[in-house]
């Protein structure tokens, strides 16, 4: 594999504010660039981050083949940089073009991709623990032709940005009982832009009726909790960590799984199975709903406050009486900062640039 790299002449860094990061308006020095033609990836190029040219009729603006993935390097305390759980990325990915009928990208190639990128914009890595350098890998069809068919050939695209929480405060929740965000045999599972597209007019009137986010419901029969758009969802009942299994329509969150293997690691209770939403509610109204939190690479841990289901409003516990959710989220921050032993091989060092070929 080879990285042809023009390297930016005027870095951006110096004008950063790392202590006052929102998610996702700051973007780092350099991209990652290839193009699918012919049946195989090749150009891959490192160039300056900036605009792309794209013709009109270009495939992914039109009929949905556009797929992303959202991962994270950060810095050990030591200074090091260092991914989590990269391969993982990777492989979701190329199950996610395989739903929408894109070629996969080669997991060595992703990973010396990655490996290149961060080496070289490692100064935009925050240090502070909670803060991470975001990176987002994207595909998707290149070909200028407006007929309905998949696309020849594809861009894969790979920038970063530094930044802070996604959710700063705790958040507030309501069911939705008209809209759905997946139904069984749909794409659900894959990170396929259309997933967040189709969100956003139910986001736009659960955030006028005062709540943050909506907590999807089967399509079904609007019975069973699926997940929150940018996270999936997990419920302290009595002391069991309760969590909706992934059957098709739930995105696999690389957090979701890490949680659920430091909880087995600890020997926590969980169980990964259908929720109900009444479950929930009467746990609720019986005092057993200790808490409810979402986990996601932007998200990491985030803290559920309210949840609106029909006329029943539940005000959770207040976050001082809650203790799974902190422990959990410090362990994955300790992990990544190399404050608490990695025992699962997730955290992996960024390479230094002169020991890759590329
Ligand atoms: C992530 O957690 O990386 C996500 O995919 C959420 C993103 C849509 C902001």
């Amino acid at each position: 594999m080879k990285i042809s790299i023009t390297k930016s002449s005027n870095s951006r860094l110096p004008n950063v504010d790392f202590d006052n990061l929102p998610f996702g308006r700051t973007f780092s020095d350099h991209m990652f660039v290839a193009d699918y033609k012919d049946g195989k990836w090749g150009n891959y190029k490192i160039v300056p981050f900036g605009k792309m040219e794209m013709h009109p009729a270009m495939m992914g603006l039109h009929y949905g083949q556009l797929i992303f993935e959202g991962m994270k390097a950060t810095q050990k305390e030591d200074g090091t940089p260092v991914f989590f759980r990269p391969q993982m990325h990777a492989e979701r990915l190329n199950k996610s073009a395989e739903r929408m009928m894109m070629p996969p990208f080669p997991i060595d190639d992703f990973s010396n991709a990655i490996h290149t990128l961060v080496a070289l914009d490692k100064g935009w890595i925050p240090k502070n623990e909670g803060s991470a350098l975001y990176i987002r890998p994207f595909m998707f069809a290149t070909d200028e032709f407006i007929g309905v068919r998949p696309s020849s050939t594809y861009k894969f695209v790979v920038f970063t940005g530094p930044v802070g929480p996604y959710y700063p405060k705790p958040i507030s929740l309501i069911t939705e009982q008209k809209f759905i965000r997946a139904a069984h045999g749909g794409f659900g599972e894959a990170k396929a832009a259309g997933n967040y597209g189709g969100s956003l007019l139910p986001t736009d009137i659960a955030n006028k009726k005062g709540f943050d986010q909506i907590l999807w419901l089967d399509a079904k029969e609007f019975k069973y909790v699926q997940e929150v758009g940018t996270m999936n969802l997990m419920f302290i009942i009595d002391d069991v960590l309760v969590t909706p299994s992934t059957t098709g329509t739930i995105l696999k969150g690389i957090t979701r799984d890490s949680i659920l293997k430091i909880c087995e690691n600890k020997g926590i209770k969980f169980e990964e199975r259908l929720v109900e939403i009444d479950e929930i509610v009467e746990a609720h109204l019986d005092g057993r709903l200790k808490e409810c939190f979402g986990v996601g690479t932007a998200a990491v841990v985030s803290n559920v406050i309210k949840i609106k289901h029909g006329e029943v409003e539940m005000d959770l516990p207040p976050i001082e009486k809650r203790t799974i959710a902190a422990m959990l989220k410090s362990e994955i921050n300790g992990i990544r900062s190399g404050r608490i032993k990695d025992k699962f091989g997730w955290v992996v060092p960024v390479k230094n640039i002169e020991t890759i070929s590329v």
